[in-house]
């Protein structure tokens, strides 16, 4: 039996093959390699020694999919594929329900063919929307996201509720992420952002390369201690690691479930930078700007439902995100 991760070439999606295979699991990634690269693949297998199949087919395709399902034996799949970007995706809000949700209906009416019955899914801390009191809990009220790709998700996660409903045998599992950030220990793979990177850790760490000049802090005046932004960063291979209990869990259970994966602790965006520079050992030039549109000042989970379902818990700290995510930058020079 094998466990096929969609969007497997990606950030997250990589970090989980690697985390599979450690445990021992067989794996099928499909990709288009639409944010990706091919030679991820050869990473995984540099790293654990173990190549896993690759499909390059998109996900929105069913006739692609239905042969990757009749090629193997999949009995869960972890439905990492999509686009993330949230500034892009006021841009282009067709293109972003077109990709997320379809990908999401074509993987959901493919395992249903196939009799496969249960499913992980990336959403994100997003669907809180931008009424929610930290720290945020999976029973809060979901809804009132600020750009379309957190509706993606949020309809994404209501797709799946009403089909275990429908399906008794269906087990789903809505993992809400929240700042995923770090890379593998080994600087292999890690985030690979495309232009100029939206999120915080990577344009820290292309600023500490010197491809840019400074970071900008947007906005300082936030009701949080020092005035800046704070976030529940948790590092990428403890976020993996959660998927490989998921996968397990998802297994024996039936129904829906959500769960927070974040650490539990929020930290400033200048309390991140100073770690950054500490552990490291390089300055990071920065000067305040106004707020980014749409922020919110603070976002942090309330971890214990994790801890209680999936015996799972953060185990590295703001310094190993530090110390990894400049390590995969270093590499890439
Ligand atoms: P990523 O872009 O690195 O990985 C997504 C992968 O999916 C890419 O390799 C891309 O090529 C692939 N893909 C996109 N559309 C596809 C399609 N139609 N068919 C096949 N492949 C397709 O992103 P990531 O950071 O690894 O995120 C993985 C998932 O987690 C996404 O669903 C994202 O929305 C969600 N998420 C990410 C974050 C974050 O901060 N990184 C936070 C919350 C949730
Ligand atoms: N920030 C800066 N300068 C930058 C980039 C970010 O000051 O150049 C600040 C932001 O204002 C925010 C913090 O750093 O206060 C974190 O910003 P990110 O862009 O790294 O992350 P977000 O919390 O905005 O968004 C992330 C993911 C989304 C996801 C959301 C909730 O990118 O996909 O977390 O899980 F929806």
């Amino acid at each position: 039996m094998s466990v096929l991760l969609t969007g497997g070439a990606g950030y997250i999606g990589s970090h989980t093959a690697v985390e599979m295979i450690n445990a021992g699991k067989e794996i099928v990634i499909v990709d288009n390699l639409y944010n990706s690269e091919a030679k991820v693949i050869d990473l995984i297998e540099q790293i654990t020694g173990v190549r896993p199949k690759f499909y390059k087919e998109d996900c929105c395709d069913k006739k692609a999919l239905e042969k990757i399902f009749s090629e193997n034996e999949i009995d869960t799949v972890i439905h990492f594929a999509g686009y993330k970007a949230v500034g892009e995706s006021v841009e282009k809000p067709a293109e972003y329900y077109r990709n997320n949700i379809d990908s999401a209906l074509c993987v959901i009416e493919v395992m249903k063919e196939f009799g496969c019955k249960s499913i992980v899914f990336s959403s994100s801390a997003t669907v809180y929307g931008s009424d929610a009191t930290v720290p945020y809990k999976e029973d809060m009220p979901t809804g009132g996201c600020t750009n379309p790709y957190g509706w993606t998700k949020y309809m994404i996660e209501q797709i799946l509720r009403d089909q275990a409903k429908a399906d008794k045998e269906l087990s789903v599992v809505l993992l809400r992420y929240f700042n995923p950030v770090g890379a593998h220990e080994s600087g292999l793979i890690g985030e690979n952002p495309k232009g100029i990177p939206n999120n915080l850790m990577p344009y820290i760490a292309q600023v500490a390369a010197g491809i840019r000049d400074h970071l900008n802090v947007f906005g300082n005046d936030y009701d949080t201690p020092d005035g800046t932004g704070v976030r529940d960063f948790i590092h990428v291979v403890d976020l993996a690691k959660g998927h490989v209990l998921a996968v397990d869990y998802a297994k024996n259970h039936k129904g829906c479930e959500a769960i927070n994966l974040g650490t539990g602790n929020g930290y400033s965006v200048l309390q991140l930078m100073r770690a950054f520079e500490d552990v490291n050992g390089i300055k990071i030039p920065y000067e305040f700007t106004p707020r980014r549109a749409g922020d919110l000042g603070s976002c942090y989970a309330d971890a214990s439902k994790a801890k209680e379902l999936l015996n799972w818990k953060a185990g590295l700290g703001i310094n190993e995100m530090c110390r990894d995510s400049w390590g995969y930058q270093k590499n890439k020079k």
